[in-house]
């Protein structure tokens, strides 16, 4: 049997570690020991481990991971010979400039793999500068026996392949620690970094967890669009699709506007033809002679009303009918609406993609894109959905438990110590619920007891960042979800109940990041829907297909939406939002 990216290859085996490895220079882990799965499936270290490893496929390379991350960490490969490609951590001359130390990350895994590299097989300053690509063939060895602690195999290099020199004067990520802030900076080269690699593998691993969860539970992927002409949360906060302006600057080019000075030489020229074609009348000149000034009179005319047509000010308004789509159309901020279409006749389905909101705000939780899980289900209730969303978190984190330790141990030590303890206690606890009116009345007592909140407390407010961090970390220590919203404060689309003062709305809030989950019992009934749109004040028109899935065959549904980024902030306890999606985008950024 071959071993390879096992944990994540192999979903139903489960790991404890019991002992991991750590390197000194920069904190990595790799497990080095694992314990049989409480399911029965026989224990990873108790297979007999293969003495040779494959190349990843379709790449000339052995994945690190691959000798690494075995259960005796590379041993049972010494004498092998093999490649290897990947970044040079860190590199050393010792010897007097006889052999190198490099060590070498591929991103398979958060450890690196050290390599050994003689003088006699190339020359050894092109290696060691942090950045350097290498791609090298060599067997691997263990090192001498007062070494072992550090490494448990390494490389000796025979053969170099192929190198991506980097001059250290000017890479602009040295070794040392850098801050996040500064790496945004460098969105296209911070994948290099132990912490952005980390977090990238995480967040690969919870897209897996989601697929596996929903898949396995008998939902259907749908594809919703991003680019629409509805306004899901009716909160104005679109990213407007257009190609209007790209025509309007091209004319503007073309024919660029008029200044008063344009306008006013324009009228004197005018005058001057006229005053000329005045003269020669009265001077009785010849019919050609006069022909020829009157044609020259009426081209000045022509040109004026040219420059003056370019000197008015426009009103400002495009026509979207002649627009690309011939009508507005937006980037999308939900695709929950659409993805109602497919429950209403698919039954349980779920989208999966990237949402955009054109808020100006500037917090640690906010993005203008962002990606979103939004589950809908057919013949189900609020209940339902909180069941599902609940259901669905405990499943991520013990995802991420059994397929992403040794990241979450490099995070943990290095961002929150907290990190992992949060993630088994919210897999293992049933989350708190409690209704918005219940919320109010803890919060309030809360006031009267001295907590202080900068935001008023009373019945009728949208809850504050402030208010769900008191409910999560604080009263309850746990994941909480509050349902049963005041209607004035949440979306057309939620079921109005039966109060007629609040809807069947629900959040999840978590310990860290507050809000992670929005959703809500759909309202079903088209009268009432209907009005619910009049109300906010909406136009009718552009939701016209809504109304008909509540016109025809309407049906009981419930869904509600997962901020993807706010769940791997929620699980490393990485302060920024900016720092777990690969590009950021935010108020004034947008690289690359
Ligand atoms: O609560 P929201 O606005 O709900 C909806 O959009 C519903 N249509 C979802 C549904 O029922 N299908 O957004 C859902 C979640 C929030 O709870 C939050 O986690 C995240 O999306 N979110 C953001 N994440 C990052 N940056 C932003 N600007 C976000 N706005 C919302
Ligand atoms: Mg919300």
């Amino acid at each position: 049997m071959v071993l390879r990216s096992h944990a994540l290859l192999s979903p139903k085996l489960h790991f404890r570690v019991l002992e991991f490895r750590v390197y000194t220079e920069e904190t990595v882990f790799c497990f080095n020991s694992l314990t049989m799965a409480e399911d029965g499936v026989p224990p990873l270290d108790n297979l007999p481990l293969s003495d040779t490893v494959e190349e990843a496929a379709f790449s000339q390379r052995v994945p690190i991971r691959s000798i690494l991350c075995r259960p005796d960490a590379g041993a049972g490969l010494a004498g092998q010979t093999l490649k290897v490609g990947g970044w040079v951590k860190k590199g050393r001359e010792q010897g007097r400039g006889s052999f190198a130390f490099l060590e070498l990350n591929d991103g398979s895994c958060p450890a690196n793999l050290q390599l050994i590299i003689y003088a006699d097989v190339a020359p050894l300053g092109q290696f060691t500068p942090t950045g350097t690509c290498l791609h090298v063939e060599g067997v691997l060895q263990m090192p001498p026996e007062d070494k072992q602690g550090k490494q448990s195999i390494e490389l000796k290099v025979s053969k170099v392949l192929e190198v991506g020199t980097v001059d250290p004067a000017k890479y602009p990520l040295p070794k040392t620690q850098l801050t996040l802030e500064f790496l945004r900076d460098y969105v296209h080269l911070r994948p290099r970094t132990n912490t952005i690699s980390a977090i990238a593998r995480i967040r690969n691993a919870l897209a897996y967890a989601t697929h596996t969860f929903f898949q396995k539970h008998g939902f259907l992927y749908v594809h919703t669009p991003i680019i629409t002409t509805s306004d899901c949360e009716g909160a104005g906060e679109m990213f407007q699709v257009t190609t209007l302006l790209n025509e309007a600057e091209k004319k503007a080019i073309k024919n660029p506007p008029a200044s008063q000075e344009d306008v006013d030489l324009a009228k004197s020229v005018v005058k001057e033809k006229g005053e000329i074609v005045a003269k020669l009348k009265s001077d009785k000149a010849g019919k050609p002679e006069i022909t020829a000034a009157v044609a020259e009179l009426t081209k000045a005319k022509e040109n004026l009303s040219m420059v003056e047509e370019r000197f008015k000010p426009k009103d400002g308004k495009l026509d979207y009918g002649k627009d690309f789509f011939a009508r507005q159309a937006f980037l999308t901020v939900s695709g929950q609406l659409q993805v109602e279409t497919f429950a209403c006749a698919l039954s349980s389905v779920y989208t999966f993609g990237p949402t955009f909101r054109a808020e100006p705000s500037h917090t640690s939780r906010h993005l203008a894109e962002f990606w979103m899980v939004e589950p809908e289900i057919a013949f189900a209730d609020i209940e339902d959905d909180m069941k599902c969303a609940e259901a669905y978190v405990r499943f991520l984190c013990q995802w991420l438990l059994d397929n992403c330790l040794d990241d979450m141990e490099f995070i943990a030590d290095k961002f929150d110590k907290k990190a992992i303890e949060r993630l088994k206690m919210v897999a293992s606890t049933n989350f708190v619920r409690l209704s918005y009116t219940e919320a109010i009345t803890i919060l309030e007592e809360a006031v009267s007891k001295g907590q202080k909140f900068e935001h008023k407390v009373e019945w009728g407010i949208d809850l504050a960042s402030e208010h769900e961090k008191y409910l999560t970390e604080i009263k309850f220590e746990s994941p909480v979800i509050v349902y049963n919203y005041p209607k004035g404060i949440k979306a057309f689309y939620m079921k109005v109940n039966p109060d007629k003062k609040t809807v069947a709305a629900m959040d999840v809030l978590v310990p860290k990041v507050g809000e992670l989950i929005g959703g809500s019992q759909r309202e079903e009934n088209y009268e009432v829907i209907k009005e619910r749109i009049l109300e906010m004040g909406l136009p009718l028109e552009p939701y016209e297909w809504y109304l008909d899935l509540r016109r025809y065959g309407t049906v009981k549904h419930s869904g509600f939406g997962l901020g993807f980024e706010r769940m791997i902030l929620f699980a490393t306890g990485i302060d920024n939002i900016r720092d777990v999606i690969p590009f950021p985008r935010y108020p004034g950024r947008a690289d690359l």
